[in-house]
This record gives structure tokens, sequence and C-alpha cells, in this order.
């Protein structure tokens, strides 16, 4: 792990629409927090797969959810239909969470989106159609999907694509501001993610989040908490709204759910899911039985005290890792995160980084143009963590 290695020739993209700047790598298989080249070069993965592969690679588990669910010979049956795996799945999530009713579809931006369309459901049974509005937060990321762009704070992903989708603003995050901003005549949602992922991975704070809550509870505006990215154990609890108290109105889940099967959660509370009716949103492959049966166990994996502990104590661990390199270098200006999800602002390009640690066989990514990612799959050790550490103690030192 400690020599460099020599990169082969970049791999093509052929007839793939290159809407993906990549990195040189072709990966071709995985074995716990390890991926391979085909030449057998192994890198030690801090990117999950961007923050999916929770249980690395070669899970027996998943394998085994995977091969129990194909027994049935029905991969998907549609939503015309009752399955089991997908009762099953949306029962384990609201025993564990604020929510009493679950919608499926198939990403975190298509999550994003049924929450809007449920939030403004529900607005217009308590107000009428003036209350549609919903609000997202500077540095936000939400989807690429038209309106979950227009709630995601990048303006180099809004500006060739404009107009986007109408009702939907980003406010500074300030309570004065926002104070302003959430007007209940006209809000119908708030959308928050507890933990700014591409936005280069900003833990909010506490109290600001609280009074967020307060400020939507008094206002009769619903509060949104996209977990995309930061929820089912990445922050070291099963829900990151969990570690402060409150609970959201509606929250959407997707990255990790499927064991790397595509899948999507909106999870809902009574009142907001007492508005929606049948007809209102649909998509043909959510829930379906294969990628409910293997979401249901990774939930089951992730939700187990002694794993969220262990979470909790290495990213820790590598959070103090972090902060005493930044303290031995001037090329890191800031260290943030919690549990297995932190950004390290570089002074240079975090492209430069990313590229440099790849040659050193570890994946990292960026958010932002200086901001390092590292997102480990949630089952690697202090050892595997160290092992990471000292590659970038070494690029950045
Ligand atoms: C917080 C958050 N929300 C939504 C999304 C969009 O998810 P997807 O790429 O599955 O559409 C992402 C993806 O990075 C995300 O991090």
């Amino acid at each position: 792990m400690t020599a460099t290695v020599q990169l082969a020739a970049p791999p093509q993209e052929g007839a793939l629409l290159p809407v993906y700047r990549r990195v040189p790598l072709e990966i071709a298989r995985g074995e716990g927090v390890f991926v391979y080249d085909a030449d057998g070069r192994a890198y030690l993965d801090f990117v999950s797969g961007i923050a999916v592969n929770v249980l690395g690679y070669g899970d027996d588990g998943i394998r085994a959810a995977i091969e129990g669910a194909l027994s049935s010979g029905v991969i998907h049956a549609s939503n015309l239909y009752h399955t089991t795996p997908a009762r099953a799945l949306a029962d384990a999530l609201t025993e564990r969470s604020f929510a009493s009713k679950v919608f499926f579809c198939n990403s975190g931006a298509e999550a994003n989106e049924g929450a809007f369309k449920f939030a403004r459901r529900w607005a217009l049974g308590h107000r009428g159609p003036g209350k549609h509005e919903i609000i997202a937060l500077r540095g936000s990321f939400h989807g690429r999907l038209f309106a979950s762009l227009a709630a995601t704070d990048r303006p180099s992903y809004r500006a060739p694509f404009r107009p986007l989708a109408g009702g939907v603003g980003i406010v500074e995050r300030d309570l004065t501001a926002l104070d302003i901003a959430l007007d209940p005549e006209t809000v119908a949602a708030l959308i928050v993610e507890p933990v700014q992922g591409e936005g280069g991975v900003r833990v909010l704070d506490g109290e600001f989040l609280r009074a967020l809550r307060d400020m939507t509870q008094q206002r009769g505006i619903a509060l949104i908490f996209d977990e995309v990215q930061c929820g089912l154990g990445r922050t070291g609890y099963l829900f990151a709204y969990e570690r402060y108290g409150i609970e959201p109105d509606l929250l959407t889940l997707a990255k990790p759910l499927g064991g790397g099967l595509p899948m999507g959660a909106v999870l809902l509370n009574d009142e907001i899911a007492a508005a929606v009716r049948p007809g209102d949103h649909a998509t043909t492959f959510g829930g379906g039985p294969l990628v409910a049966s293997v979401a249901l166990h990774v939930l089951e994996r992730v939700s187990e005290p002694e794993f969220l502990a262990g979470v909790r104590d290495r990213g820790l661990w590598l959070g103090h890792e972090l902060h005493a390199m930044a303290a031995r270098t001037t090329k890191v200006r800031a260290v943030r995160g919690t549990g297995y999800m932190w950004g390290v602002d570089v002074t240079m390009p975090a492209s430069d980084v990313v590229t440099a640690a790849l040659e050193e066989g570890l994946l990292v990514c960026s958010a932002g143009e200086h901001t390092v990612r590292l997102l480990p799959p949630l089952i690697a050790t202090r050892d595997e963590l160290s092992q990471g550490l000292a590659i970038l103690d070494r690029i950045l030192s």
C-alpha cells in the first residue's frame, strides 16, 4: 500500500455520454475496504462509491440477501401489487424513526422530488395553492433533477439548465435571513442536510437546527431532512437527526440503503402522510422485492448499536488524527466532519490530491474545488483508517 503505483493508460469512455470527469481507474473487483484494478493493484477505498458501500465489498450478508431474494424468481413486481419485502422494509424504517409511512423510489434526487411533492400536497390542504415554496440552504446539494437542482446551490450545475423548477429558493444559513424567508403564507417546506456533503462537509450546528425546527413548527412549514448522504449510520447514528434531539416531518434516504442497488426512500410523519392520496405520486421500480430485501439487510446491520458505537468511536479518532495532521502542514486550511464523513480543505485544487492519492493506492473524492472528502466504508477498522491517513499525510506534508 505504500509504493507509488504506475497508473495504466486511462480507460476510454467509448459510447458512454461524457458527463463525468472520471479518475483514470477501472475497478475490476472489490473485497472488504479495497477495490482492485484489472492488473490486481489494490486501492484502499475512502469513497465507498460516494457514501454507498457502507458494508464494503464482497459482503457475505448482502450476497445472501440477494441470493435469498432471487430464489423467489420475482426481481420486480411493480407497485400495482403487494410484496412482502417492501412492507417489511417500510415497517423496519418506521419502527426505527419518527415516521409512520414510507415511499420507495430509486435515487436521492427522486426521494427529494417526492418529498417536495408530499410537502406541497400537505400544504395545499392546509392553506391552499399559495403555500407552495420550497426553501433550501446555501451550500446545499439535493440532486440533479429539475426541482432538486433548483434546491441545489451550485451555480455551474444550474446555469446551463435554466429555467429551473419554479417555487424553489436558496437562502443563507443564517437565522435572520431564514426568519424573513420562511413566510408561513407561501412556504410549504424547508429542506436541510444536517451534514452538508457535496457543499464541503459542513456539520450544521445543533442550535441552528433546533431553531429551524422551532421556526418551521410554529409557522406550519414542513421540515425535510435530506439524509441521502449523512443518514444510515455515516455519522455514527442511524439517522443524523437523532444526535440533535429533534425530528423532521419528512426525511429522504438513498445512497447506502440498497447495499449498492439503486434505491431511495421518503419517510413521512403521520400528518403529512395523511394528506397524500392514491395517485398523487408513483414510480415503476420503487421498493421492488430484490432491492427491498437487500435494503432490509443493510438497515438491520447498520442499526446494530455496536456497529453505530464503532463508527462513532473510530470516527472521533479519525477526526482527531485529521486535525493533528492539519496542525503539521501548511497545506491544510481546515478540517470538518463527523463519524465517517470528513472534509479537508487544502490549499491546492482538491483534484490534485485525488490524483496523488490514487497514485499511492488510496481513493478519495472532492466536495468543491478545495475540499478533499473522505467517506470510508463504515466497516473500515482503525488500522485501515490509519493506512489511508498515512497516505494523505505523505501527500499533504
Ligand atoms: C445530500 C444529497 N442529496 C441528494 C443527492 C442526490 O442523490 P442521487 O445522486 O442518488 O440522485 C445526493 C448525492 O450526492 C446527496 O449527497
